[in-house]
């Protein structure tokens, strides 16, 4: 009796609820990959996910007149995590329209308060040829890069545009409060710590008054990291560095459009967008299971919506298998179950199969999106 007691209140203990927003695209294909990396993450340990969907982007505009309805905001604050497709798509991109499926991602993030953006860029090592860089410049990069989500440019008023006399006028405000700039940056000092000790603080401070703030702040704060080496980099130096030496990053840290730019940028290292991953966090990472109390966190692809692939089955879903991954470690505390599910892409990859983003020349295993789905989910253990 005793012991049934305990085994239901364990089974109760380890049910997380996850809001599945899988938008527009290539979101819905992808997300169903990632879901079924959940469902045998279930089936192979004690936890339950209640996955519950909403609708969010171009989709929820056409159906519900609006790109973030109500419910689906409700239900990402609800949840335990959140895991996001994409959104976004030619037939939503007039640019005078008074909703833009992009608000759904922006407002979630927002109204989430998911300030900090972990962009891990892990080059696997049968990928090496997968890039259009040599493969000598890429061997061995391992780089976590944090963007600053919620300040900057994308958000800062004034931003609006404006008739004059003279023409047409249109602002956006570069502003960051202190607050804002400290909190990220610890979180690149947090995260370097467990890592290979190294900080890359981005900024352009010889120009801008905001980035001078920003790197006043990096120094003031490597005081209380004296084990961490903090280095600063111009944003465009930082931009050239990333092909020509990438090795040379650890954790690299950013203002919100720096960052948006940057992790494009790197994504050409692990062979392709379809294969980056990312979490936005409202809080400081913890990869420990002690505590439930853990930072909210958005799970997505970074690759975004891919309209010309859409419904074909030619989307790599290893960016959003990867998201999952990250999720459990970060907002579930299932560490052991997320690296689980990236050991089993490095099989697969090991194995040879491709998905068509990166598949060299003349490849005979390439697959569907849900061929690479399944041989993943399959190659998961624990
Ligand atoms: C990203 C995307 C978004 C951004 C878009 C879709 C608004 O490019 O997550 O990097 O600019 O933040
Ligand atoms: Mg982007």
């Amino acid at each position: 009796m005793i012991t049934r007691t305990t085994n239901n209140r364990k089974a109760k203990e380890m049910q997380y609820n996850i809001a599945l927003l899988p938008g527009d695209g290539v979101g819905p294909e992808v997300i169903a990959e990632g879901v079924k990396a959940l469902k045998r993450i279930e089936v192979l340990t004690e936890v339950t996910f209640n996955l519950e969907y909403e609708l969010v982007g171009g989709i929820a505009i056409d159906q519900v007149g609006t790109p973030l309805p109500k419910v689906a905001l409700d239900l990402a604050c609800k949840s335990d995590a959140v895991l996001f497709g994409a959104v976004g798509g030619p037939k939503w991109d007039n640019p005078l329209a008074p909703h833009r499926p992009e608000d759904a991602i922006l407002g979630l993030r927002k109204a989430l308060g998911l300030f900090a953006n972990l962009r891990p860029v892990k080059v696997f090592p049968s990928l090496l040829n997968s890039s259009s860089l040599k493969p000598s410049v890429i061997e061995g990069v391992d780089i976590l890069m944090i963007r600053e989500l919620t300040g900057g440019l994308y958000f800062a008023k004034p931003k609006k545009r404006w008739q004059t006399s003279r023409g047409r006028r249109a602002v956006d405000t570069l502003r960051y409060t202190e607050g804002e700039i400290e909190r990220v940056l610890r979180v690149g000092f947090e995260l370097a710590r467990g890592r290979r000790k190294k900080l890359t603080s981005v900024d352009k401070a010889n120009v801008l008054e905001s980035s001078r703030l920003w790197r006043e702040i990096a120094i003031e704060l490597s005081s209380q990291y004296p084990d961490v080496e903090l280095e600063h980099m111009l944003v465009d130096s930082c931009a050239m560095a990333l092909v020509r030496t990438p090795t040379r990053f650890d954790v690299l840290v950013a203002e919100n459009m720096f960052g948006d730019i940057l992790t494009d940028e790197a994504a050409i290292l692990a062979g392709s967008l379809g294969m980056l991953p990312s979490s936005s966090l409202a809080g400081m990472p913890r990869e420990d299971n002690r505590s439930r109390r853990r930072a909210l966190g958005l799970y997505e692809p970074i690759h975004g919506s891919a309209p010309d692939i859409a419904g074909q089955g030619k989307a790599n879903p290893i960016a959003t298998i990867l998201s999952v991954a990250l999720m459990l470690r970060y907002s579930l505390g299932l560490s052991e179950a997320g690296s689980a599910i990236e050991a089993a892409v490095d099989q697969v990859l090991t194995q040879g199969y491709r998905t068509p983003d990166i598949a060299e020349a003349g490849a005979s295993d390439v697959l569907s999106t849900s061929e690479m789905g399944q041989r993943i989910v399959d190659a998961i253990a624990l």
